[in-house]
């Protein structure tokens, strides 16, 4: 939540702040701003209240120049969206500006003790609350009475700077990654990070900062990832890392793998639309050099545990937000039946608090997409304090969770840009069934029966490709009942998550009321809102309970509700009951999920577009959740 973007080089600063602000709006888009250091050390802050555009507009008529910058994409957790609250803020009288992602938990009293000795503050956020109290630890560490401060911008003249950040930092309870720049010494930026993701880009004679690498790309590949309780001085030419309690500290500079075309729309109108279309490429990313034919099972680089130590294992913990949840909640059902052992699914924000009993044989996999979703992190941290093995099947590379976990799997999907996840969610499922697949032969999988799941696992690139052609019949359909306001969405074992992210979708991007639910619950309670302006998507591939979904399904029919139904290609059973019908390629029941929700994905983006909702960005979400 909040993207932070930052540069210093020899570029025009408002270019690459807004450029990397337009690739950071995922994470926040209620409101923008750039702060940028003019060649006489002046910070001139440009912000606005709502998109991109807006601040674009506005920079437009401003002349903003200069070559190191800071700039912020807002998510709002204190103070509405306004002009006011948008980022940067100054601190003191125009001698510095900050931008700040994360949450400052004790913002109030330090906000008090501020007013107390004359600060002013315009805005209702816990940032200003930083930049003010940065501005008087200045003070305090420079003995001036007006903040001022004649350093150079050489590197051993910051340890005023540093000093009075380590000093405010010191003060702070809550999360941050936050970026500061000072009028008194232009050409500088510090950073600091606890909780909210930071990474710095280095260039030829110019670094960039960010909340996340790919917004980079383009501009650099050479990624240095912060850890919590360090800081960074960032000029054009230099990069000094401290730890904000031991000094200076080694950096080490990464090589990512990305391309400019991962995070531009290549002429889809949406990255969900965009990214829904990629998953046969994106599967087959996942399962790439994973798949041992020769021994019949998974492989995986990173679990960083010995064999042993993995079939030592009793049970399994899966715990995860969102999609990524229902994500788990299918891996459960992967896990138990191949490899017949307990797995418990939960949710994250619950299991940080829960305090339930794990014995010592007892391993967490945290599901996330990001890395960074806050209530994930927690769970893995708390799991982890307890001496327990933790892993995470994670996305972006080098996110929090990804190097706070002893290790893990990859999804290898490229950025999802999009704040409706869709290809997350099919590369989580098939890294957990490829997970299924290890720990099966680990146990009691056979040989042959382990070659068989590898050989289904292959042609599942096929089946979404094939699921995907079912775009324009799903876009009918949508046009049929884009302006219903309940939706029902029912399966039954593997599809019964499916359901659930079904249901997921359609409410995040279109704002309709859909609910989740096992086919056969729905008579339990929601049956109850049944009526013919409700309908009730199926999904009802053939498998182990076609027919008691069947009968759930006339159960729905008969009390006059419409029903969409997402079935096996050829299903004329199902095709005389229900009023329409997606067909997609029949395989094994395992995978299912992977196939039956992409026309589910489809439906809720044409419903979404007919409906003239921001696809990509919808009201009051985020891409990564990083506040409790
Ligand atoms: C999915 O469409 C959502 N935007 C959301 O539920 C998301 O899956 C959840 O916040 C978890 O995110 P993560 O996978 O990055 O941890």
């Amino acid at each position: 939540m909040c993207g932070i973007i930052g540069y210093a080089g020899y570029r025009q600063a408002t270019d690459v702040l807004v450029q990397g602000l337009r690739r950071l709006e995922y994470r926040g888009y209620d409101s923008s701003g750039v702060a940028v250091s003019e060649a006489d050390g002046t910070l001139q802050v440009v912000k606005s209240a709502g998109r991109i555009d807006r601040l674009a507009a506005r920079l437009e008529g401003a002349a903003v120049m200069g070559h190191v910058g800071i700039g912020h994409t807002r998510w709002a957790t204190h103070g509405p969206a306004t002009d006011e609250n948008a980022h940067p803020h100054f601190g003191g009288s125009h001698d510095l500006v900050v931008v700040h992602n994360g949450v400052i938990e004790n913002y109030r009293s330090i906000k008090d003790r501020l007013q107390g000795l004359g600060y002013r503050f315009e805005s209702a956020t816990d940032t200003e609350a930083i930049a003010h109290l940065l501005h008087s630890c200045l003070e305090d560490a420079l003995g001036t009475e007006d903040g001022g401060l004649a350093v150079e911008p050489e590197s051993d003249n910051y340890a005023p700077l540093v000093d009075a950040v380590r000093a405010a930092l010191a003060q702070l309870q809550g999360t941050y990654g936050l970026a500061v720049m000072f009028r008194r010494c232009p050409g500088v930026i510090l950073v600091a990070r606890l909780g909210s993701p930071l990474v710095v880009g280095v260039g030829d004679h110019e670094h960039y900062l960010a909340s996340d690498a790919s917004c980079l790309a383009g501009y650099t590949d050479q990624i240095v990832y912060l850890a919590d309780h360090e800081l960074a001085v960032i000029t054009a030419d230099e990069l000094r890392v401290e730890h904000r309690d031991q000094g200076h500290v080694s950096h080490n500079v990464h090589t990512l793998d990305f391309q400019q075309g991962d995070v531009d729309l290549v002429g889809y109108d949406h990255y969900m639309l965009k990214e829904i279309h990629e998953q046969t490429e994106t599967l087959r990313n996942t399962m790439r050099g994973r798949l041992s034919v020769d021994e019949a099972t998974a492989h995986f680089g990173g679990l960083n545990l010995t064999t042993r130590q993995l079939r030592g294992m009793e049970r399994i913990v899966l715990t995860a937000c969102g999609t990524s949840y229902h994500a788990a909640l299918v891996g459960e059902y992967m896990i138990e039946e191949f490899a017949r052992m307990p797995v418990e699914v939960e949710y994250a924000s619950e299991l940080r608090y829960r305090n339930p009993p794990l014995d010592n044989r007892t391993l967490l996999f945290a599901i996330t997409q990001s890395g960074e979703t806050a209530d994930t992190l927690a769970a893995l941290r708390e799991v982890k304090r307890k001496g327990h093995p933790t892993l995470a099947i994670c996305n972006v590379v080098g996110s929090t969770i990804a190097q706070e976990a002893d290790g893990g799997i990859y999804l290898h999907a490229g950025p999802e840009i999009g704040v409706a996840s869709t290809k997350a969610f099919t590369s989580q499922c098939v890294a957990l069934a490829m997970l299924a697949l290890y720990f099966g032969r680990l146990r009691h999988l056979s040989f042959g029966a382990g070659l068989r799941i590898i050989e289904q696992l292959h042609q599942l690139p096929t089946a979404v490709a094939q699921a995907l052609r079912t775009n324009d019949v799903v876009q009918r359909i949508a046009r049929k009942y884009h302006r219903c306001r309940n939706f029902l969405y029912l399966g039954r074992q593997y599809n019964y998550p499916v359901a659930l992210e079904g249901a997921l979708k359609l409410k995040e991007i279109s704002y309709i009321h859909a609910e989740g639910y096992p086919a056969a619950e729905m008579k339990h309670g929601p049956i109850a809102l049944v009526d013919e302006h409700t309908p009730s998507v199926f999904i009802l591939p053939r498998g182990t309970v076609y027919d008691k979904v069947m009968s759930n399904l006339e159960e729905i029919k008969a009390r006059g509700g419409p029903v969409i139904a997402v079935v096996n290609e050829g299903d004329t059973h199902v095709a005389g009951l229900a009023d329409d019908i997606i067909e997609v390629p029949a395989v094994e029941d395992f995978l299912q999920p992977i196939v039956t929700t992409i026309p589910l994905q489809l439906l809720a983006y044409h419903i979404a577009v007919m409906r003239e909702c921001d696809v990509d960005k919808p009201r009051n979400l985020a891409k990564s959740v990083t506040v409790e």
